[in-house]
Formats: structure tokens, C-alpha cells, sequence
């Protein structure tokens, strides 16, 4: 008998064929978990990460609750094609505060991850009151209720509080001052934007929906929206870390 006629021996027996394939499968499974024991962080350290500001994170809520994430990844992979479309790939770190993430799977419309500082707000505005009045044939749905309902934000001290039990290092202070931290961010000059600033750095505070007078949903969302992919710095890694 040859060598590769002993295969029959898995062939007629489901038992040795049963421990056989326990046998391939247990290598497999040992030459991806082994590595990870000796990897001393799968996170890489990078500076200008923060936690979300309150009106970024009840933005974020407004995209979990909306389903964004059903139609968008926010996740740029390590490939050319991406990196030349998208930007700089995603790294680990700069989704370690979203709880839960939102690196998504499907596609319909392009990856979010570094769409904030691409347009502006005014055309954020207009794309999610209608997208087809900046983008002919989008499928996107209009979202134009956004900009039309108040802000819900009484219980924003209770969610950054969930999310410092999560891990995300919220502070007393940042959790005290939450709810006026949401009206400074969106408010042209406010008094109170150099101590927003200091908790949250760079924070950019202004009328994101175009109505002074209203903290609209669509305020948090672009809040949100503009902050994505900004918080890293590249230039400062750019010959280490990016894809040639
Ligand atoms: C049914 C799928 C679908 C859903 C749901 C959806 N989008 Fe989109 N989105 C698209 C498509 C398709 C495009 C590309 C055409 C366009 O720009 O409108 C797009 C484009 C965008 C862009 C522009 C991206 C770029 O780089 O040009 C933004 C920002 C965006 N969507 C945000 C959102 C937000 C926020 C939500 C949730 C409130 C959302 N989308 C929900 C399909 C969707």
C-alpha cells in the first residue's frame, strides 16, 4: 500500500476520520492563540485619543440609534485600495473608547472613519436633510427629523457614567459637568469653552446644525460626524506607521 492510499484508512473509519480532524483543527487553533499570549499589547501607543465629549457621545447614540452602522463601516482596512480612498488605516487605539464599536461590516455607503473635517457643516446639514440635494442618486435616507427634534440630553451624566464603569476614564469632574458641557459645545463662544477644551482637547465647539436657538439632534450627529478619524496625528508617525 502507498503512502497516499493510507488515506483510506480515514476514508472507511468516521471515528479516526472524527479524531483526525480534532487533530488538524487543534493545530490550526494553536498557531493563532499561542501568539497572542506573547504579544505584550494589541493596542499601539498613540498620543490624542480622549474619551467622546457629551454632545459627541449623544451623537454617537443618535448612530446606533439610527442604524448608521447598518449601511457604514468605520473601519479603514490595511490595503492599498483603501488607504488611497479612505486615508491612513484604522488603528486600534482609536476606537478603544467606543462602547459598543461601531466598526460595522457593511458597506453600502462609504467607510466613516476619517469623515470628520471632510465637509463642512452646512454640508452635513444638507446631506442628512436630503442627500440627493448634494449627491444625485444617493440611496441614502433623508434624515431631516434630525435637525427638527431637541436634543434629549438630561440623562448624559448617567451614560458617561456607564461608560466609566466600562473602562472609558471619565472623570468626577467630566461626569459633574456634563449636561453644561453639551450646551457649551453647542454654542458659538461660550463662556465656558476654554474649561470644555481642558477636559476634552481640541474639542471643536460651535452651532453644528445652523440654529442658534435649538440643540437638535443633528448638532450632536455633525458633532460626532466631524470628530471622526481626527484624534491621531499621522504626520508625527507618518514614516513609521504608514503603508507603502
Ligand atoms: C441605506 C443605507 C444608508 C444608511 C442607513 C445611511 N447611509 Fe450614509 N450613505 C449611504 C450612501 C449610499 C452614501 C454615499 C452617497 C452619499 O454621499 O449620499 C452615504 C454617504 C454618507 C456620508 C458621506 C461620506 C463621504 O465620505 O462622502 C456620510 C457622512 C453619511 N453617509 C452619514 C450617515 C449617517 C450619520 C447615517 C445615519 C443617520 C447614515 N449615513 C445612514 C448610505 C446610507
Amino acid at each position: 500500500m502507498s503512502f497516499w492510499q493510507r488515506h483510506a484508512i480515514f476514508e472507511k473509519n468516521s471515528i479516526v476520520l472524527i479524531i483526525g480532524i480534532l487533530v488538524v483543527i487543534a493545530i490550526g487553533g494553536l498557531v493563532e492563540i499561542v501568539p497572542l499570549f506573547y504579544l505584550k499589547n494589541t493596542i499601539e501607543k498613540v498620543d490624542g485619543v480622549r474619551p467622546y465629549s457629551p454632545l459627541e457621545l449623544a451623537g454617537r447614540n443618535i448612530y446606533v440609534r439610527e442604524g448608521c452602522y447598518l449601511c457604514h463601516s468605520q473601519m479603514i482596512r490595511p490595503l492599498r485600495d483603501e488607504v488611497e480612498r479612505y486615508g491612513h488605516y484604522s488603528l486600534a487605539v482609536e476606537s478603544m473608547y467606543d462602547r459598543p464599536f461601531q466598526w460595522g461590516s457593511k458597506r453600502t455607503g462609504p467607510d466613516l472613519a476619517r469623515v470628520g473635517g471632510k465637509y463642512s457643516d452646512s454640508w452635513h446639514r444638507d446631506h442628512l436633510r436630503d442627500p440627493r440635494s448634494v449627491v444625485p442618486g444617493s440611496v441614502m435616507p433623508n434624515y431631516s427629523f434630525l435637525e427638527n427634534t431637541d436634543l434629549d440630553y438630561q440623562h448624559i451624566a448617567a451614560d458617561l457614567k456607564v461608560q466609566a464603569l466600562l473602562g472609558v476614564p471619565y472623570s468626577p469632574a467630566m461626569i459633574e459637568n456634563a449636561t453644561k458641557d453639551v450646551v457649551t459645545q453647542a454654542t458659538v463662544d461660550s463662556a465656558d469653552a476654554a474649561d470644555l477644551a481642558k477636559r476634552y482637547p481640541k474639542v471643536l465647539a460651535r452651532d453644528f446644525d445652523g440654529n442658534p436657538d435649538r440643540i437638535s439632534e443633528a448638532d450632536a450627529l455633525i458633532a460626532y460626524l466631524q470628530l471622526l478619524g481626527t484624534q491621531v496625528d499621522f504626520k508625527l508617525y507618518d514614516d513609521k506607521a504608514n503603508i507603502r
